[in-house]
């Protein structure tokens, strides 16, 4: 099966209202697991890589092994750069043939995140290649500092829906990362705080409005890190904090039926392979087979996406629409 274009696979999730999961792949054993669950559960899936995973395992394994995976699967798959920091890493995957990139010029200033992404945006669309830029800062539910009388004012952290429509528009990105509350790592919330969906909704009604249509909207950030992950990192000799905190998985299935068309999920793929390497060293101290840890840390992973697919992003079924 050859890789599937990600504008393809955007179309069809807005249309059968589904989210794609946007898993990160930093070795063999998460991409197998990654891979077979989606194949079990017949779901699309995106495949991204961080320019840490291209640094970890080289772009070259990388590339050859998403390769074998696509030889031994029949369900639709794309390649992604996650988190592009320069236009030339982003032309680096594009030459290597990657469907999909992420230029996150997010820190810049506004008319900066606009010409970096405008640049990447116009080499991506030669090479048939399509672009998710960012606009806002993950900095998790905290007080927005810009927000003063409840606008959404254009200076704080979170995603402004006015400028993400002039973000768009003037950068030509064909996705767009939103900030509204959410963040990376195991750490996200302090006490019972959510996603801001209302300021999602806000956001893919300025776009519409704005004739920008049924818009892909991403979210990143979207582990929930399971407290049965959690303790049982713990149980086995773990130091994880007692402040662990995830999206819950509910705000992630209401971000997707407002329309986030590609969920980001990395987190969660680290505590499930963390948890069962754990359990096996603490169980049997003596091992030091590779594949004795590596092969329950595969399935550990492989069970996690399956539920991701079938129960949250509903794309589970969806791989021959
Ligand atoms: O956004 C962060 C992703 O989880 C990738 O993380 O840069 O450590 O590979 P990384
Ligand atoms: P998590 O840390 O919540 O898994 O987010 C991953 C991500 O956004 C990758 O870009
Ligand atoms: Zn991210």
């Amino acid at each position: 099966m050859p890789l599937t274009h990600t504008k393809e696979l955007f179309a069809k999730a807005l249309k059968g209202r589904y989210a794609l999961g946007a898993f990160n792949v930093n070795n063999m054993e998460l991409l197998q697991a990654i891979v077979e669950a989606c194949e079990e559960e017949k779901a699309p899936v995106m495949l991204q890589i961080s320019k840490g995973a291209r640094g970890y395992a080289n772009p070259v394994y990388l590339k050859k092994l998403i390769e074998a995976a696509l030889s031994l699967s029949t369900i639709p798959m794309a390649i992604h750069l996650d988190h592009g920091n320069s236009f030339e890493l982003c032309k680096d995957c594009i030459d290597e043939g990657f469907t999909s990139v992420m230029i996150d010029a997010s820190h810049e200033p506004f008319e900066k995140n606009v010409e970096i992404c405008r640049r990447v945006v116009d080499y991506a669309h030669q090479h048939n290649c399509v672009v998710e830029g960012e606009l806002g800062h993950l900095v998790g539910a905290q007080f927005d500092e810009g927000e003063a009388g409840g606008h959404y004012s254009k200076e704080g952290n979170h995603t402004n829906p006015e400028q993400a429509v002039d973000f768009v528009k003037r950068s030509g990105v064909d996705s767009l990362a939103v900030a509204i509350g959410n963040s990376h790592g195991a750490y996200k919330f302090k006490g019972a705080q959510h996603l801001d969906l209302g300021r999602l909704k806000a956001i893919k009604k300025a776009l519409m409005d704005a004739g920008l249509g049924d818009y892909p909207l991403v979210l990143h950030g979207a582990s929930s890190v399971p407290k049965d992950l959690v303790e049982e990192i713990n149980q086995y000799g773990g130091k994880m904090g007692t402040d662990t905190a995830g999206v819950s998985e509910a705000d992630i299935e209401a971000a997707r039926r407002i329309g986030c068309t590609k969920v980001n999920i990395d987190t969660d793929l680290r505590l499930a392979m963390t948890a069962a390497i754990r359990k096996v060293f603490f169980e049997n101290p003596k091992e030091f087979d590779p594949r004795k840890y590596l092969d329950p840390a595969r399935a550990k992973v492989k069970e996690l996406v399956r539920h991701k697919v079938r129960n949250v992003l509903c794309c589970a079924g969806h791989a021959f629409d």
